[in-house]
Parts: structure tokens; C-alpha cells; sequence
């Protein structure tokens, strides 16, 4: 498979760019109809675009005909409530696929762990075309809490961890990393997360707001890492036991969301 892909993304599979001044802005995603959806975490989703303009959240691929996670439309009664945040999901120019508000109530270390996953955010993407990739705009101010990437699920060496205060921008190739969110609350942390297709438009986009990989993770106990690494290998047995008697086979979440 040849996609067209970023050469931002080539090294380090992810990029901060500079911060936006989210304070300036009206805090839409307070006034936005959100649905329950299956997702790693606690969490509730509010659409902006979806495979044909309505109020849900599902994969492209499972809607019919099935599709890749491009070419979303805009789900109206969001948008109306949500001018800014459509436009800031526009401003590069890039194909917009899913385009969602998520809140996510407080958790912890292990259980963000846990819930690490791998997005399949390309599956159906003709080869030949542009590799999706999401960005992430924090909307609430999370200084505390960090966007965890691993390129190996279960090595804690091979972890990024960005820290989420208000305006904080990442773009992450979803398919290459595992990832989850540690929110440490107290209140829901909001983020506005769009499927953009790789190409020039975005690779001018990450170059205007100068996306770089962050030079260091902020510190963490390495006595919270490896109590983490023991929770969630404990937690993933019991789960893998349990289908086992219910003679289901086990498999890593796909395609919930950070
Ligand atoms: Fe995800």
C-alpha cells in the first residue's frame, strides 16, 4: 500500500503545533447536543460531522455503502451552535472526515492504560489516496492531564506524554499509536478531534503553526508506571478469562477515541 503521507509525521508520528488562544473564544462545546458512544473512557460525544449529517458518531465503514473516514457532513444543529470550532476544523484545508466533540469525565493513570488503543481510522482508504491522521484541540483547560502515545502498547520506554492545557494542538497518525487520554478532572476535559487526510494542504497547515515533537515528557513516578503496567496487564487477563468462558475471542479495542 503507497498512501500519501506527512513528512512531519515520518520521525516522531505526531506533532504539537503552536498553542491557540482558546480563551478568546465562546466555549461552544458547552452549548452542543451530545450522544452516548462506546468509547475508552467515560465519555459522551458530540458530532460535527458524521457520515451523512446526523446526530451520531459510527464509523464511516459502517454505514452503507461503507466508506473511509473521509468526506464527513456537517451535522447542522452542532455546527449552527459551533461556527468556530467548524472553521478551526476547516482552516487547513484538508479533507474533514469525523469531526467530533468528546467529553471525557476524570480517570486515572492505569485505567487511561488501560484503555490504550489503536484508531482504524483508514480502514477502506483506497491506496494511493491521503493517509487520515486526527488532530486534537483542547478545548477545556487540562494542564495536568496528558494525551499518552505508545508505539508499543505495553512498553512505558516508548511513551509520549502531552500535557492538555486550553489551546493545546496535536495532530497524531491515530493507526501508528496507542493512545489514550489520562484526565485528572476534576471536571470533564472537552477536545475537539477531527480525521483530516494527509497532503500538501495539511503538511502547509503543520509548517504555519510549526508542529514539532515535544523534546520532553513531563515527569512521572516510575513507582505510577509500573503500578499502572501491573494493573493494566491484570485487568487485560481478567477481561481475556471472562471472554474465554463466554467462548468469545479476545481483541484490542479498535477504534474507540482519546
Ligand atoms: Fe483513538
Amino acid at each position: 500500500m503507497s498512501y500519501i503521507t506527512s513528512p512531519a509525521f515520518e520521525k516522531k508520528g505526531y506533532v504539537v503545533l503552536d498553542a491557540y488562544d482558546q480563551a478568546a473564544d465562546p466555549q461552544e462545546w458547552l452549548n452542543l447536543q451530545y450522544v452516548d458512544w462506546k468509547s475508552s473512557g467515560d465519555t459522551r460525544w458530540a458530532p460535527l460531522a458524521s457520515a451523512f449529517g446526523e446526530m451520531e458518531c459510527n464509523g464511516f465503514w459502517n454505514h452503507t455503502p461503507p466508506r473511509t473516514d473521509k468526506d464527513g457532513v456537517w451535522v447542522q444543529a452542532n455546527v449552527d451552535k459551533a461556527p468556530i470550532l467548524k472553521a478551526r476544523a476547516e482552516e487547513p484545508g484538508a479533507n474533514v472526515g469525523r469531526c467530533r466533540v468528546i467529553e471525557l469525565q476524570p480517570n486515572d493513570y492505569a485505567g487511561a492504560i488501560y484503555n490504550l488503543h489503536q484508531d482504524d481510522n483508514n480502514r477502506l482508504n483506497p491506496d494511493g489516496t491521503g493517509w487520515i491522521v486526527r488532530s486534537f484541540f483542547n478545548l477545556s483547560d487540562d494542564p495536568d492531564s496528558v494525551l499518552i502515545l505508545r508505539e508499543d502498547r505495553f512498553d512505558p520506554e516508548t511513551e509520549v506524554r502531552i500535557p492538555l492545557p486550553a489551546g493545546s494542538q496535536v495532530v497524531v497518525d491515530t493507526q501508528r499509536f496507542w493512545h489514550a487520554v489520562w484526565h485528572t478532572g476534576p471536571l470533564p476535559r472537552y477536545s475537539l478531534i477531527s480525521s483530516w487526510t494527509s497532503g500538501p494542504e495539511l503538511d502547509a497547515y503543520i509548517q504555519k503553526y510549526h508542529g514539532a515533537s515535544q523534546p520532553n515528557n513531563p515527569p512521572l513516578d516510575q513507582a505510577i508506571i509500573d503500578d499502572a503496567q501491573f494493573q493494566m496487564k491484570r485487568r487485560l487477563a481478567e477481561r481475556a478469562a471472562t471472554l474465554a468462558a463466554q467462548g468469545k475471542k479476545d481483541h484490542a479495542p479498535k477504534d474507540p477515541e482519546a
